[in-house]
């Protein structure tokens, strides 16, 4: 039995002659990453197929791929590649502003997003993500998460060399660029899932596929749902009566990740998209990675592994590149997926449903323990906060957070369905439910930010409960991603049900095409998109020249005012306190709350004085940006 360093060092002499025996490439630099990667790499690549006879020729392959790959990498990337080592917390800056938008639905093709650059840059923008713009199956791609090609572009939008145009011409303006690599599944049109289909023995191990329902009924005992509305359980029949995984819409096949091949083949496309520039990696669903018989087959401990395996080879080989974090699911997992050997990023979907639900409730409580208890993640790490995505919106928080404050979880989302989509009296929400499932009775929610937020309904204080919302996601901390069009109060759209392809997922209500009369109107202080546009650049304006802003470290605030929402962003030089008024009443917040305070401070956003000495009286939705 060899020690673990001699069987490392076994390893590494074994990959040094498959290196040399192929001739791959091996310059200094790369050399040096090696040397400082591959010792990461390899106890990670051993503990997920290291069982397997051909261990070592699989990471031998993969060790080769990087050579190549680095070695193909363009010098202005590599010049990004140093940049970033010098500077590598690059994207904790107050100045980093994300956007998000679909390419055809926001400007037709990359020339038009290439064309929208002058306004990315009048907004703010820092990072920008395109939604899926790969090779898709015509029809129902779900968006295009349903990928038949890594390496080609969607005919409709452009192509590669557009893309790689479109990634240097955003990095001119300070813009980095995020796609998603959405490598849980492909589409069935992928030449690796037409291949399985086929019956071809090297591709079928690429996905999950079954003879029969054996296999498929072991594993459904423990799996839960997506989208049940396409189809019950995770698998689904293929014409040949052979099963197989489809956790999402039996057109997306999840990838078998037991199988080293897809690592090696997925870590070739991984290493391509990054060498046409793009910035950061959204890593679509990363929670369904791993399955394993008897469990959830969501957040397996390999899934992490696997991730960070992802991540060393990046190291290796595209040195800059960041990942973003897609898990959707109990805020104790969200968190996992965080880590600067793992991703660097994440959606903050807890912050984002609980924002949707303290507006509702008008009760700030739950927002505040999720800022004060879940907030906190490892230095160098960013959460990516937003007020609404292309997605549903779910109601993830921990159902024994909720039971602390008195809160019965499964009621309370059952409240904030009904309220969402306006089935609840008085509500201020126009939302339509997304996958209402009658058997387990959960349900999600669709809906603009606008629409949600009240706009739609005529209410009168919606512009202000928009801005508010995005008050809180800009001064949070990390990055703060805008939904493009939201921040000129774009509406649902309906339009989607006269597209058979689409009328089944009401998601597509809240990716409405580019509200081109709301951008017409972002400068009359008159109409509503003026109001919120007008809101929402004041916001970003101060926030970019405020460093406390930066990072991530938010101190709580007790308001003991169960409709204010408090906290702190301390900085070097001083403290932001935000306090936000849920409700849509006026609010008192007791001077006692304020005896540690200065006697007066600035708010930011009105540039006036708040006197701290006495009470503060917050009007109706306002919220202030007290500058202590
Ligand atoms: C992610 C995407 C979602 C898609 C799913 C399957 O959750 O955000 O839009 O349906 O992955 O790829
Ligand atoms: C996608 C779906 C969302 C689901 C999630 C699970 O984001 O849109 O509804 O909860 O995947 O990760």
């Amino acid at each position: 039995m060899l020690s673990i360093g001699a069987q490392a060092r076994a390893a590494r002499a074994f990959v040094d002659a498959h290196l040399l025996a192929t001739g791959a490439p091996v310059d200094d630099d790369l050399r040096a990453r090696l040397d400082r990667y591959l010792p990461v790499l390899l106890p990670l690549f051993a503990e997920l197929y290291g069982a397997r006879d051909d261990c070592l020729d699989h990471l031998a392959a993969l060790v080769e791929l990087t050579a190549r790959s680095w070695a193909d990498r363009a010098p202005d990337l590599k010049a990004i590649d140093v940049a970033r080592e010098t500077d590598p917390e690059w994207y904790l800056s107050n100045r980093m502003l994300g956007g998000v938008c679909y390419v055809d639905r926001y400007a037709g093709d990359l020339e038009g997003v290439r064309a929208r650059i002058p306004y990315f840059r009048e907004l703010g923008l820092t990072y920008l993500h395109l939604m899926p713009l790969f090779e898709a199956p015509e029809g129902g791609s779900d968006g295009g998460y349903a990928v038949s090609s890594y390496r080609r572009v969607n005919p409709a939008l452009g192509d590669m060399d557009q893309l790689r145009g479109l990634a240097a011409d955003l990095r001119t303006a300070g813009i980095s660029l995020v796609v998603d690599f959405i490598f849980n599944h492909t589409s069935d049109e992928h030449e690796w899932a037409r291949r399985a289909a086929a019956q071809d023995p090297e591709y079928e191990g690429y996905y999950w596929i079954f003879p029969d329902r054996t296999m498929p009924d072991l594993f459904e005992r423990t799996t839960r749902e997506i989208f049940p509305d396409d189809h019950p359980g995770s698998f689904v029949q293929l014409p040949d009566g052979r099963w197989i995984w489809s956790t999402f819409h039996s057109f997306q096949w999840d990838l078998n990740y037991s199988n080293p091949a897809v690592f090696q083949a997925m870590a070739g496309e991984m290493l391509f998209l990054a060498n046409v520039g793009v910035d950061v990696l959204r890593m679509d669903a990363v929670a369904f990675i791993w399955k394993q018989v008897g469990t959830p087959c969501e957040s397996l401990p390999q899934a992490h592994t696997l991730l960070k395996a992802f991540n060393a080879v990046c190291r290796i080989a595209a040195p800059s590149l960041l990942f973003k974090s897609e898990a959707i699911v109990h805020p104790d997992e969200v968190v996992e997926y965080i880590g600067r050997d793992e991703c660097q990023l994440s959606y903050n979907p807890l912050q984002m449903a609980l924002t949707w639900e303290a507006l509702a409730t008008r009760d700030a409580r739950l927002l505040s323990q999720a800022l004060e208890r879940r907030h906190a993640i490892p230095a160098g790490c960013a959460w990516v906060n937003y007020v609404r995505s292309h997605d549903d919106i779910g109601w993830t928080f921990a159902d024994e957070d909720a039971a602390e404050l008195g809160i019965d979880a499964a009621g309370h989302r059952r409240f904030l369905n009904a309220f969402y989509v306006g089935r609840f009296p008085g509500s201020f929400a126009r939302g339509v439910p997304f996958q209402e499932n009658p058997r387990t009775g959960d349900a999600r929610v669709s809906g603009t930010t606008a629409s949600l937020a009240g706009l739609e309904a005529g209410e009168p204080g919606a512009a202000q409960r928009i801005l508010l919302a995005h008050g809180i996601a800009l001064t949070t901390g990390g990055i703060p991603l805008l939904y493009l069009g939201d921040e000129v109060g774009q509406l649902n759209d309906l339009g989607y049900l006269d597209d058979p392809d689409l009328a089944g997922d009401s998601r597509w209500v809240h990716r409405p095409p580019y509200p081109a009369d709301r951008y017409a109107h972002r400068t009359d202080p008159d109409s509503d998109a003026g109001t919120i546009y007008r809101g929402m650049r004041r916001m970003i304006g101060i926030r970019r020249d405020l460093p406390e802003l930066a990072g991530g470290v938010l101190v709580g605030f007790a308001t003991h005012n169960p409709a204010v929402l408090g906290y702190q962003r301390p900085g070097r030089d001083g403290t932001l306190l935000v306090l936000a008024n849920v409700s849509d009443g006026p609010q008192t917040v007791a001077a006692e709350v304020f005896a540690a305070q200065p006697a007066s401070a600035t708010d930011l956003l009105t540039e006036s004085d708040v006197a701290l000495w006495t009470d503060v009286e917050l009007g109706p939705l306002e919220f202030l940006w007290l500058e202590v």
